[in-house]
């Protein structure tokens, strides 16, 4: 039997960006952020239009010292109630982190693949489920919404290629424990449509499409490419960073997500909706850019920017 949320709709014409730039973005950074950039980009992403901002995670500074603080940046924002934000919180301690600073939305992330779910969190799928387990049951209580990441959903840093049926597997595993969304993170970049095609195709013998959302690194450039397949299989929910920011640690080598200024110029070309307003997109995006001495990766910031200079 598919597993269903009654909760979630699924407008064909409006696609969810869940913006995880904040996140994704910064974790990766050789040099963290200092507090006060990490809040500036959070301040200017409210101001686009993004309904869906990923602040930051719970997790061990000595594993990622780049999300440090994370749940003292959530309480310094100002909360629109327009904008969801949320931590990821892999356990118990991170999630009580995130419950203290009043987050209403949450986190958790496994994989589809045992070696990379070891580098990354510490244990084994099956023991990831257990501290989930533990997670879902106090988010019900205190009524927080819970995500659901499953990694490696094409290809494994560590392993190589990854069954379909795994991710399938996984991701109704997590929806069975309560997650209310579950995103597939084709965490490496190497994946082509064909191939994003098969892992939807499984999904779906178990999960309903609106439940399922894209999450897109672009290392060989074909996140674009990737998310126009799921578009066609029905998938309406897509996380992007923006200026393309991002990486995994446990995993070298792969780059950022797909920008969510592409993201942007292609679902708004193809007659989808998503509140964004351009310009304020534009600027966040130049900021962070500026903010790291780095040359914006968006085709479409770059085309942007030159006509509006020429
Ligand atoms: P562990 O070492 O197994 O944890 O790490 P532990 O329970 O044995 O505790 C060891 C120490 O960590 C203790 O401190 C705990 O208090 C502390 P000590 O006594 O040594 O001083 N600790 C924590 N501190 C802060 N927050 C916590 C926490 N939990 C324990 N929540 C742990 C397990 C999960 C903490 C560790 O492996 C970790 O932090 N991993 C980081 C994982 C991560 O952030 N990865 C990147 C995000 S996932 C991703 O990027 C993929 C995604 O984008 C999708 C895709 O692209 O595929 C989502
Ligand atoms: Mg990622």
């Amino acid at each position: 039997m598919k597993t269903t949320n009654q909760t979630t709709s699924n407008h064909d014409n409006f696609v969810k960006i869940v913006e995880v730039g904040p996140r994704d973005g910064l974790q990766n950074e050789k040099t963290p952020l200092t507090f006060e950039d990490r809040r500036n980009l959070i301040l200017d992403l409210m101001k686009t239009g993004l309904k869906n901002i990923e602040v930051g995670s719970c997790v061990s500074a000595k594993w990622v010292p780049q999300m440090a603080e994370s749940d003292q940046l959530y309480a310094s924002l100002p909360h629109d109630e327009d904008i969801q934000f949320s931590l990821l919180t892999p356990n118990l301690k991170g999630f009580e982190s995130a419950l203290a600073v009043g987050c209403k939305e949450v986190a958790v992330f496994t994989a589809a693949s045992e070696s990379f779910t070891q580098k990354n969190i510490n244990c084994s799928i099956e023991e990831s489920f257990e501290k989930f387990a533990d997670v879902l049951q106090l988010a019900q209580q205190h009524d927080i919404k819970v995500r659901g990441y499953v990694s490696c959903i094409v290809d494994c840093p560590y392993e190589g290629p990854i069954d379909p049926s795994k991710v399938a597997e996984v991701s109704a595993k997590l929806i069975d424990l309560g997650c209310y969304e579950v995103s597939l993170g084709e965490t490496i970049g190497t994946a082509t449509p064909d191939r994003v095609a098969k892992v939807w195709n499984a999904c779906f013998e178990r999960i309903e499409p609106q439940l399922l959302a894209g999450h897109f690194h672009n290392t060989y450039g074909m996140a674009i490419a990737n998310i126009y397949q799921s578009l066609t299989q029905g998938i309406r929910i897509f996380d992007s960073s923006i200026a393309g920011l991002g990486g995994c640690p446990y995993a070298k080598g792969a780059s950022g997500n797909v920008s969510t200024e592409d993201l942007f110029y292609l679902l708004s070309n193809m007659g989808y909706e998503t509140g964004i307003d351009l310009d304020a997109l534009m600027l966040a995006s130049r900021n962070i850019s500026q903010v790291l001495q780095r040359n914006n990766p968006s085709n479409y910031a770059n085309a942007y920017w030159q006509k509006k200079c020429a």
